[in-house]
């Protein structure tokens, strides 16, 4: 199927149909997906962050995690890059062990982040979500979600591709993600209240951001907020500061 000039990502989650957590099913959910989309799209999302699966978040446990990325290099197509998509409630180890593995098995990026829960951001849960229920995109998130870029950069020096979303609304949203990691931007909260031609807004407010901060491209603007600290022969993958 060919889209023309537009990129199509393909999105895989596991589904609600087993009631327990059970391993080689949920794996058969991402392959499946895989396997029906090979022909469509330019690259695939393996989303382990659905707010939804009743049984949590299985895949942030290492051993799960090797087994899916494992079965999901089987069914790669030659050309298309596949990226792990994180939720934005996960501690400093949890994302560690996420990224050493997308890095471990040849990832090619990551997607930071998916929505925030309410069990984890409770200074909102009173006035946005007064039912507990459901999860947040949007300006709730972009806080959360650029901090979580900030560390999967630093964490992964350049070794995974980062694609920065979470409550990007103007080109200055977009280039606090760009200049804190990300290469690639997605946007859904925006496209909902603001409309498709937010994109254009972006793109002319990015330009006027790089040229006032000496840039010539955005590949350049990537991280630049954000240095890598040095490596050290006692903490070869990251100092503590990546751990903070
Ligand atoms: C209505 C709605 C449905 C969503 N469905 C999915 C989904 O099926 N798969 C997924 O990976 N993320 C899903 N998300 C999360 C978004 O892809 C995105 O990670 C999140 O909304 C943060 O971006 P934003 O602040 O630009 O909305 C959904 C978000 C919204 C608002």
């Amino acid at each position: 199927m060919d889209f023309g000039k537009l990129k199509v990502g393909i999105n895989a989650a596991k589904s609600n149909l087993t009631s327990e957590f059970d391993l080689q099913d949920s794996i058969d959910d991402y392959t499946k997906t895989l396997s029906l989309f090979k022909d469509i799209g330019d690259y695939y999302t393996i989303n382990i962050s659905c707010p939804n699966t009743q049984d949590g978040e299985p895949f942030v446990i290492k051993e799960n995690l090797d087994a899916l990325l494992i079965a999901v290099n089987a069914h790669r197509v030659a050309g298309r890059p596949i990226y792990v998509k994180l939720a934005a409630d996960l501690s400093n180890d949890e994302i560690n062990t996420i990224v050493d593995a997308c890095i471990e098995h040849q990832m090619d990026g990551v997607v930071l982040t998916n929505l925030a829960k309410p069990s984890h951001n409770k200074e909102f849960i009173e006035a946005e979500l007064p039912y507990h229920k459901g999860a947040m995109s949007g300006l709730p998130l972009q806080r959360i979600s650029t901090n979580v870029i900030r560390h999967v950069y630093r964490r992964s020096r350049g070794k995974l591709t980062i694609i920065g979303v979470g409550g990007i609304f103007t080109a200055k949203d977009a280039y606090e993600k760009i200049t804190s990691g990300a290469s690639l931007l997605h946007m859904i909260s925006t496209l909902i209240f603001d409309g498709p031609q937010s994109i254009n807004e972006i793109n002319r407010g990015l330009v006027k951001l790089l040229k006032a901060d000496g840039f010539s491209s955005i590949e350049e603007a990537i991280g630049s907020r954000n240095p890598l600290p040095k490596l050290t022969p006692e903490n070869p993958v990251a100092t503590k500061q990546d751990a903070a």
